[in-house]
């Protein structure tokens, strides 16, 4: 490649879970702290980093459409640099396919992303999906300003196998960050700004550490410490394997008032031959049983899910129980998805696979019943009074945007700003949002 300018502007685009936006955030900061500044709206950056996700087949092949569609105003390619776990499964490929990429770097290694940067100046092309995971955070610059609800990736990597996912080979193994470096970034977090923070980990629940006094923690511990930071009014993690749901978990829903109300637990399908295929190491029993346990702790609990249809196999009779164990949780929000084979997974190669018009028509039966749900859901909450943490201005002048302590967005109207918490009605239900109406003289700022 050719040497080039070192750019001014970047623009990070991220495409996957939270935790890949996550990432996305912590580069843009990198970027940043070198002089490079954010593109302006409507304009291509000097820099392009695409922040990719690998968990299905559509999205994994979107990073090559937006290699082909990269251009700034003079005609020219901007410095593109591919990240995320597209980069980690299939680096090689990308530098053999893209000759436009001149970097490739893997979710574990993009701390190293400046030194690339340098290499790129000066035309050299270089890959580093290394999985050196602690080393990352250590090398990452402090905490910018942010909005009033920010992440914090508290455990990266999964162990669990499931036969259709990639992310034990695209995140690596199970690793908690250290309980002290975790307190002290959310101090960061709320001296920036942050008054909800959500504790993120591809298996969150799975975060165990030493806490100040030598002690052995698991999540519960953590959350619990975590709420005793002045000015951090809410916490949220996400997402959670039923397998590492323990008690004091449980207890923590009931016993915390800043450890809201909502619960993501992926069950994936409702069918036992299904979900031991899937190596899931649940019954749908016994996922049953343990919401059972949570909504006894929090009868409030808002739950919310993720499914698969038409996993190898699948069999009409066997969707037909999804459907049902949707009929009684009643989730307040879901994410389904048909499956998709992943090169190197061993459902790929299962016999079985579903047609695409069966997978079509199962997701379109599973997506009414839980929107259905959703609808209830919001329903049901109208007439509650509420906190809601004001996070943007909506489309009307004096209208702001918030989430109530369910993940719900409720909009509302007055003189407030980002970050205000406050308490309001709840009016009236549609099926993605609620009105609101606030109390008078309901502004907190505790
Ligand atoms: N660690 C989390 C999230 C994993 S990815 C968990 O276990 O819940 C988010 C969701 O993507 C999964 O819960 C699953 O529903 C979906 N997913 C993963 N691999 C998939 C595949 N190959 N095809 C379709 N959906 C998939
Ligand atoms: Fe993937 Fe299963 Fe791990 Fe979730 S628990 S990341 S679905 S392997
Ligand atoms: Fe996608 Fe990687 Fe997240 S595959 S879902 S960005 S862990």
């Amino acid at each position: 490649m050719k040497p080039t300018n070192a750019p001014k502007t970047y623009r990070v685009k991220s495409f996957g879970c939270q935790m890949n936006v996550y990432d996305g955030e912590r580069m843009a900061e990198m970027l940043a702290t070198r002089g490079i500044k954010p593109a302006p709206e409507g304009e291509e950056a000097d820099l392009v980093v695409l922040n990719t996700c690998h968990i299905r087949e559509k999205a994994a092949e979107k990073v090559y459409s937006d290699i082909g569609r990269l251009q700034k105003a003079d005609g020219t390619k901007p410095l593109i640099a591919v990240a995320g776990c597209v980069a980690q499964a299939e680096g090689e490929e990308i530098m053999a396919r893209a000759p436009a990429v001149s970097m490739v770097v893997g979710p574990q290694a993009y701390h190293r992303l400046p030194e690339m940067l340098d290499k790129a100046v000066q035309g050299e092309r270089a890959t580093d999906t290394d999985m050196p995971a602690i080393a990352k955070f250590a090398a990452l610059p402090e905490r910018r300003k942010i909005g009033p609800a920010a992440f914090l990736t508290v455990q990266e990597g999964c162990d669990k196998f499931c036969t259709y996912c990639v992310v034990p080979y695209t995140r690596g193994a199970e690793i908690s960050r250290p309980y002290s470096d975790l307190v002290t970034e959310a101090r960061k977090l709320v001296e920036a700004g942050a008054r909800e923070i959500t504790l993120l980990g591809q298996n969150v629940s799975a975060w165990s550490g030493e806490d100040d006094r030598g002690r052995r923690v698991g999540l519960a511990g953590l959350i619990r410490d975590l709420a005793d930071i002045d000015g951090l009014a809410r916490i949220r993690y996400t997402t959670s394997h039923p397998a590492d749901m323990d008690d004091e978990l449980i207890a923590a829903h009931g016993e915390i008032d800043k450890l809201m109300p909502f619960l993501h637990l992926p069950v994936q399908a409702g069918s036992d031959r299904v979900l031991r295929a899937m190596n899931r190491s649940h019954t749908a029993e016994s996922y049953l049983k343990l919401l059972e346990r949570f909504r006894a702790a929090r009868p409030d609990l808002a739950l919310s899910g993720d499914f698969i249809v038409g996993f190898p196999g699948e069999t009409d009779a066997e969707f037909e129980e999804t459907l049902k164990l949707v009929d009684e949780v009643r989730y307040a929000q879901a994410f389904s998805f048909k499956y998709s084979p992943r090169p190197g997974t061993p459902a790929a190669s299962m016999d079985g696979q579903v047609a695409k018009e069966v997978m079509d028509e199962r997701l379109q039966r599973l997506q009414a019943a839980l929107n259905r749900d959703q609808l209830a859901f919001n329903e049901g909450t109208v007439g509650r009074t509420c906190e809601v943490l004001v996070e943007r201005k909506g489309k009307h002048p004096g209208q702001w945007l918030g989430k109530t302590p369910w993940l719900q967005s409720a909009w509302f109207e007055g003189d407030y700003a980002i970050g205000d918490l406050v308490e309001v009605d709840l009016l009236e239900a549609g099926p993605n949002s609620l009105r609101a109406s606030v109390r008078e003289g309901a502004l907190s700022l505790a």
